[in-house]
């Protein structure tokens, strides 16, 4: 039997947030409705984030109430503190994300606060999720370098990481924001991570600035990660990151997973569909 590889697509969030391009409440909801329809199991679907910050995820609420959501989908949203949580509560989120950076430049460029400031902003809002009977996703940014910092020793993420993990977050994804990791920039970091974390609570979420995130997926493979976040088409980007592209394509992820012998559960045909109906929509090369 082929091991399975979790999928966690980002591009309704992730790949929309930063878009210069309005998209509208009913596209949001067409392409989240096309996702579901390929197999992803996982789909971050809105965030809840300040509309100044943010303008593309200001429809969040209508956004998750105009999907069509489909047995055994996780519908996932970003939070960033209680006032988000209340948002994504009343929506009926399937879960949330909760976003910390190793880097202290990105924490207050991303969500005005140091990093200690933003782990004692989410405790009540993990716990508060947690008791809602929803779980709990854990971003860390900036995992080998940050755009105000420069570079992030292992170290720095592996403390965060923990500390997320020790708030009741199920699984911490490792952020690669800027795109510029490389398997050898990975390799001391998972060295650090994995010493107190196992692989199976660790996930990848490569941006492809620098076409490394594929190289950067199959070491994380290496190194026992099963699972990966993408987005469709490689939308995206984060408005506090400059320069950076989007994650690496859900598509040539999946593509490279199954040529490797994986298993995703992703229909391959209908997500070539769901890419072209994306193109059309947003445009050929849609990145900021
Ligand atoms: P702040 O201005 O410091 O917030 O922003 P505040 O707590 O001082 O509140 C100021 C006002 O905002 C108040 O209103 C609050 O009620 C309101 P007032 O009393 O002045 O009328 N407010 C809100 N309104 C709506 N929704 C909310 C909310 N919170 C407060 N949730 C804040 C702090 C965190 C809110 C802001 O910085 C923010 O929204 N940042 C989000 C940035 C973001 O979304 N970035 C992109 C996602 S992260 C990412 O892409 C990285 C990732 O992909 C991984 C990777 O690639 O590394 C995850
Ligand atoms: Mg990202």
């Amino acid at each position: 039997m082929t091991e399975s590889i979790r999928v966690y697509e980002m591009g309704p969030r992730d790949g929309l947030q930063s878009l210069a391009v309005p998209v509208s409440t009913p596209d949001k909801i067409a392409l989240i409705d096309r996702l579901s329809g390929c197999g992803l199991r996982h789909i971050e679907a809105a965030s809840f984030v300040h509309p100044r910050w943010v303008p593309q995820m200001a429809d969040a609420s209508a956004v998750m109430q105009g999907i069509t959501r489909q047995a055994g989908v996780t519908y996932a949203a970003l939070v960033p503190n209680l006032r988000g949580l209340e948002g994504a509560l009343a929506a009926q989120v399937s879960e949330i994300a909760v976003f910390a950076s190793a880097s202290q430049g990105f924490s207050q460029a991303n969500i005005n606060c140091s990093i200690e400031h933003s782990l004692e902003r989410f405790a009540p809002v993990v716990h508060a999720a947690l008791a809602a009977g929803l779980r709990v996703r854990g971003y860390v940014s900036c995992i080998t370098h940050c755009p105000y910092d420069g570079e992030v020793t292992p170290a720095q993420t592996a403390t965060v990481s923990r500390c997320l993990l020790d708030l009741g977050c199920y699984e911490i994804s490792l952020g690669d924001t800027l795109g510029r990791a490389t398997p050898a920039t990975l390799r001391p970091l998972l060295d650090a991570v994995l010493a107190d974390i196992p692989a199976s609570q660790l996930a990848g979420h490569f941006h492809d600035t620098f076409a490394h995130a594929l190289d950067n997926v199959d070491q994380c493979l290496d190194y026992g990660l099963r699972g990966f976040d993408a987005s469709v088409g490689g939308l995206g980007g984060c408005p506090y990151a400059p320069g950076a592209r989007g994650n690496v394509a859900t598509e040539a992820l999946i593509e490279r997973l199954h040529q490797r012998g994986w298993s995703t559960g992703v229909d391959v045909q209908r997500l070539a569909q769901v890419v072209t109906w994306t193109r059309h929509l947003l445009g050929a090369d849609p990145h900021v």
